[in-house]
């Protein structure tokens, strides 16, 4: 579906939410429901199972746009935090944490809230570091922990146990979080929504020449439709760029 027409679908959706107060909280919370995606796997295109994520894995899958990227990491730990977290003009909403059989499974759009710098088949400036990093925190001081994505661009670091909160740089928001759905019964990931503060208008405005060459179609802001291919940031891009503070 293209993006004009997935906008008239939300206008007609306004009438329902208003008519239900779980919808219209979630709309509170900055979310906003796309397709319901499976993710495949890119070489087998069988749909990922759970056990065949490696723990500290960067991989990468487009949602809910073609030509919007994401994240998806197994954490290795349960993530229940349930965070609260606000956008850059204030809106508060709340993460659920993370999918999978041990909740540990998390996914955020991997386009910067600073500057959106994000990965592309040629370099990646913003990744996931499983390991200890240093970097410099919200109170400039030299902070080192593990599990955060950095971008190195202008070195903001987002928390992906914490709803890609801002830990620091100067990203003004979080990481617009991927909802995840996870089919216990045939073992397969959905991604379904989006929560948080989106960047998409201004991402397809100011990228859109190098995405429409990129993917070899004009219509970079059609939405997902049936599956979206997994894969390791590692074969998605030539080059990882790696940086401390
Ligand atoms: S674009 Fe990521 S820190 Fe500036």
């Amino acid at each position: 579906m293209k993006r004009r027409g997935f906008v008239k679908l939300c206008a007609t959706a306004v009438a329902s939410v208003t008519a239900s107060p779980e919808l219209l909280a979630r709309e509170n919370q900055q979310y906003r429901r796309y397709g319901r995606v499976a993710l495949v796997d890119s070489y087998s295109k069988e749909p990922v199972r759970a056990v065949t994520l490696e723990v500290g894995e960067t991989y990468l899958f487009h949602y809910p746009f073609v030509s919007t990227p994401c994240f998806l990491i197994d954490l290795g730990k349960t993530v229940d935090s349930r965070s609260h977290l606000q956008t850059r003009d204030g809106k508060p909403y709340r993460w659920q944490g993370g999918a999978g059989p041990k909740n540990s499974v998390v996914a955020f759009s991997a386009i910067c809230a600073h500057k959106m710098t994000h990965p592309a088949p040629s370099v990646s400036f913003i990744n996931y570091r499983h390991g200890e990093t240093q970097f410099r925190n919200n109170r400039d001081e030299i902070e080192e922990r593990s599990g955060v994505i950095f971008c190195c661009s202008e070195k903001s670091v987002y928390d992906p146990a914490h709803g890609g909160r801002v830990l620091g740089g100067p990203a003004p928001q979080p990481l617009a979080a991927i909802e995840l759905e996870y089919d216990d019964s045939a073992d397969v990931f959905y991604a379904t929504a989006t929560i948080g503060g989106e960047m998409f208008d201004r991402y397809f405005s100011e990228f859109h020449d190098r995405l429409v060459l990129q993917h070899r179609r004009t219509d970079i802001d059609a939405t997902m439709d049936g599956s979206s291919e997994l894969m390791r940031l590692s074969d998605y891009t030539q080059h990882t760029v790696s940086c401390q503070a």
